[in-house]
């Protein structure tokens, strides 16, 4: 068994959003982003690692003229914000006079799309910048925080699954589950 996964007490627990839930409200978002943006050039921002499957997704709902840029950032470690925002890539993309959508997995304390949103403005000058995520928990609505497009709202729990790991694992998991 690999080091980490030894060191891993968190399993799959219940389903609380399965793959089919997940694929139809993908296609309503990238619909609603599509006519938000009609007849412009779209460029996808998607925060790696937890927004991959999301943004794959999404991206195939969206027709017409969209770029595509990938941005490397971290700040969970186990099932707890750090509170500090890691850009693991350098330089950013160059986003300047674009209308850029941020994708990213979940919206929990907000720190991440915060701290992602104001280096995107003061660094790449897009000519607008929007956010998009696939879950928003509880935490986020107490603290007034909505992202332009929301997929689904969920508790305060820890979840796994569709994206989104816990210490790198699970990732890989085709439905978003609570951890156990
Ligand atoms: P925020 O900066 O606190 O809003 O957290 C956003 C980032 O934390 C997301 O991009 C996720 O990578 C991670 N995160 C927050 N909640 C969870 C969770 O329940 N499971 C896995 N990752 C999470
Ligand atoms: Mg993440």
């Amino acid at each position: 068994m690999p080091p980490e996964a030894a060191a891993t007490p968190i399993a799959p627990g219940r389903v609380l959003l399965g793959a089919e839930i997940i694929a139809r409200r993908v296609e309503e978002l990238g619909a609603e982003i599509a006519v938000a943006y009609q007849g412009r050039e779209l460029t996808v921002v998607a925060l790696y690692n937890g927004a991959v499957f999301f943004a794959a997704d999404l991206l195939r709902h969206l027709p017409g003229a969209v770029r595509f840029e990938a941005l490397c950032v971290a700040s969970y470690e186990g099932t707890g914000s750090t509170g500090t925002i890691r850009f693991r890539q350098e330089p950013l993309p160059d986003l300047a006079g674009r209308d850029v959508l941020l994708v990213d997995d979940i919206l929990d304390t907000g720190q991440t799309l915060r701290a992602v949103c104001q280096r995107l403005q003061a660094e790449t000058a897009p000519a607008t910048l929007r956010t998009a995520v696939l879950l928003h928990k509880q935490r986020a609505t107490a603290a007034g925080l909505r992202a332009d497009w929301t997929g689904f709202e969920i508790g305060d729990e820890f979840v796994i699954g569709y994206g989104l790991d816990f210490n790198g694992l699970y990732r890989n998991l085709p439905y978003i589950a609570l951890a156990k």
